[in-house]
């Protein structure tokens, strides 16, 4: 029996789908190469703009003819559609035998039973279930075996008022600590050497059990044989001092951080209910920059909110410049059913929007082509995590992308290079040394 999985969105729901694979695994089945040979095939959706919803649906269309050849199939749907539309779903894409959303994902056995003695299986909760964390009991299947994903939480307490997440992964539930750091334990012994560190909004992890992300990135530096941390994704309101200081006094955390700022304008951030000022988010890069030397940032930003005014994206601009993002997220407003912002007055036109992105890529793609330049003639130090075309492909502490020649052996090692040529998405580099 065999099983393939196509994931949309973020990495949580890849670090999801890693782990629906460890229950699929536990239960017998084997990876699929293609949908085709598959006896269950699964989609992990994604609902945070329109674009991926629409995707699911054509997607479904053509997983439709794997029954034609094989009726015994059966197609699933999981993840944060599925728990936005729950049975609306299956009335839209009746070829759906089964249906279960990111808080039921460890009832999978049972739900694939049911879907295999012919009924259709859904279990989308409005709550997550008080055995939820029966989840953290199966392994995750994992394609890069030197850098893993670990989910700290689930859930998100902020009330953005662009987003869904909240409705799709309900409350904020940090995983508990000694949970957390079995997992990274294992994926040491396992031959992990990067722990990237999981949530909607990891800054916040702990302040629902008394702890702080700060005390976490600690325990998990301690643990023997991490050599590297990374984390994703922080909300500028939670990010304080005492995170920073811990990112500069544990040299195993990378200096990278993914700071969604959303809008560089006051009046749009109240009005997205993000917590914080423009002028407070430069303090925290600013707060960054001082404890830990070297650091890079990466961002988040909607163009086109509602009600902003070409002052307001100016503001967004300005940000871009004055912090030199090493990479830029930006999506168009898309207003989402049940949240504040789908309703409110003074919707942006789309060609606005277009418009709007267009410029803001353009100053991104020139912030970033003087970023590559500053790289180039730099020693760098690389984690080697994959082969392609003949050549190893890692990150740097700062996570660019970089390539250089060498043999296959050196995967899994950690080495100083010297950057040749800084292209804006890949450094081309030379080998200078093996570290580790
Ligand atoms: N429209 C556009 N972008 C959105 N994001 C979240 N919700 C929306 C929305 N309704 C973006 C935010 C978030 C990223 C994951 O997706 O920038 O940080
Ligand atoms: Fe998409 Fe948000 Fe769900 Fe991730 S949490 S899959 S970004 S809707």
């Amino acid at each position: 029996m065999k099983f393939y999985i196509k994931t949309f969105g973020c990495q949580m729901n890849f670090n999801d789908s890693e782990r629906i694979k460890g229950i699929l695994k536990s239960l017998g089945y084997e990876q699929a190469r293609s949908y085709e040979e598959a006896d269950i095939i699964l989609l992990n959706t994604c609902t945070i703009r329109e674009k991926p919803d629409q995707k699911v649906y054509s997607h479904l269309g053509e997983y439709k003819k794997v029954k034609e050849k094989n009726p015994k199939a059966i197609i699933g749907v999981c993840g944060c559609l599925a728990q936005r539309m729950g049975a609306e779903l299956v009335n839209k894409a009746p070829v759906i035998d089964l249906m279960f959303s990111s808080f039921n994902i460890h009832q999978l056995p049972q739900l694939i039973q049911q879907a295999q003695a012919g009924y259709k299986a859904i279990a989308i909760l409005e709550e997550p279930p008080e055995d939820e964390d029966k989840l953290w009991e199966y392994p995750t299947v994992r394609d890069n075996q030197y850098c893993a994903y670990v989910t700290v939480m689930k859930g998100c307490d902020k009330n953005c008022t662009y987003c869904v997440v909240p409705k799709t992964r309900g409350r904020q539930r940090s995983r508990s600590l000694q949970s957390i750091l079995s997992e990274v334990k294992a994926l040491v012994e396992d031959g992990v050497k990067e722990i990237h560190l999981l949530g909607q909004n990891v800054t916040a992890w702990g302040q629902d059990i008394g702890m702080h992300f700060a005390d976490l990135l600690y325990e998990v530096a301690q643990v023997e044989g991490v050599q590297r941390i990374r984390f994703t994704t922080g909300h500028p309101k939670d990010m304080d001092e005492r995170i920073a200081k811990a990112m500069g006094e544990i040299p195993t955390v990378c200096p990278h951080v993914h700071l969604p700022f959303q809008a560089g304008s006051n009046r749009i951030l109240a009005l997205m209910d993000r917590g914080y000022t423009k002028e407070e988010y430069l303090e925290k890069i600013q707060m960054l920059r001082e404890y830990k030397k070297g650091i890079t940032f990466s961002t988040d930003v909607i163009v086109g909110f509602p009600t902003e005014t070409e002052e307001d994206f100016e503001h967004t601009l300005d940000l871009l410049e004055k912090v030199r993002f090493e990479q830029v997220f930006s999506f168009k407003f898309s207003p989402r059913p049940g949240t504040p912002a789908y309703s409110m007055e003074g919707q942006v036109p789309d060609d606005v929007k277009t418009q709007r992105m267009a410029r803001l890529l353009n100053l991104q793609k020139k912030i970033l082509s003087e970023i590559a330049k500053e790289y180039e003639g730099t020693i760098q130090e690389v984690l080697l995590e994959s082969y392609e075309n003949g050549k190893l492909v890692g990150r740097t502490l700062t996570n660019r992308w970089a390539t250089l020649q060498g043999p296959e052996e050196l995967l899994g090692k950690t080495v100083l290079v010297r950057v040749e040529k800084a292209n804006p998405y890949n450094l081309e580099c030379s080998l200078v040394s093996v570290l580790s």
